[in-house]
């Protein structure tokens, strides 16, 4: 069983995805962790009963530090952080102590459009006032730089016709909620292996 824990700042719709389509008897999120206590990702976390912690938040009493945090996680012993829609760095200390075992989403054709900054309807604005064709989703390890880690798959969109940066969110979201669980579940399974830093995924069954 993959244990997972998941990291998020807002809406939580990848959490709530992640959960309904990864497969149960391989995979299982055991703990969400958030920067922002009073997230829709963290009501909905609670609400299912998954544990829940806070992270570097100031305004609430109970927020753990980044090592509090990693030795939360080990004690679970997580395989897996998934960073769903997180907008902070993790510090290199975490990142070294889950080195290859973390992932993120990012919401455009990495390398383009990441990097510092690089969040949410940031990233949906740049891809529009860049006169971009096509852009789409992302899911990366996460290393000690932003969205710099070895890419693990992509799926894109055509955004020919399209005449704002929340047309193209709406688009990429859809990808987004097919992509993620299809990643872990491919972890899941033990079908992903780095390789002459590339990344090798071999096709789930009847795919
Ligand atoms: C998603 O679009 C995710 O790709 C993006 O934040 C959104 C979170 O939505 N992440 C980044 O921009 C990271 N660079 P959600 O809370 O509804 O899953």
């Amino acid at each position: 069983m993959l244990k997972i824990a998941v990291f998020v700042s807002g809406k939580g719709s990848n959490l709530q995805s992640l959960i309904e389509k990864i497969d149960p008897k391989k995979a299982k999120v055991l703990a969400v962790v958030s920067n922002k206590s009073d997230c829709l990702a963290i009501s909905y976390s609670e609400g299912l009963g998954i544990d829940t912690f806070i992270v570097d938040d100031k305004h609430f009493s109970d927020s753990l530090s980044s090592d509090e945090i990693t030795d939360v996680l080990q004690t679970k012993e997580i395989d897996l952080i998934v960073l769903a829609g997180y907008l902070k760095k993790l510090p290199a200390s975490m990142v070294d102590s889950f080195e290859n075992r973390i992932i993120n989403i990012h919401p455009a054709l990495l390398p383009s459009f990441g990097g510092k900054g690089m969040y949410g309807m940031n990233v949906h604005k740049a891809v529009y006032n860049s006169s971009a064709m096509i852009s789409g989703a992302t899911v990366h390890f996460v290393n000690r730089n932003y969205d710099e880690g070895l890419i693990i798959a992509q799926r894109s969109v055509d955004i020919t016709n399209i005449k704002s940066p929340e047309e193209i969110a709406a688009k990429v979201i859809k990808i987004e909620h097919e992509l993620l669980p299809y990643v872990v579940n491919c972890i899941a399974e033990k079908k992903i292996i780095i390789k002459d830093n590339r990344v090798e995924v071999s096709p789930l069954n009847g795919e």
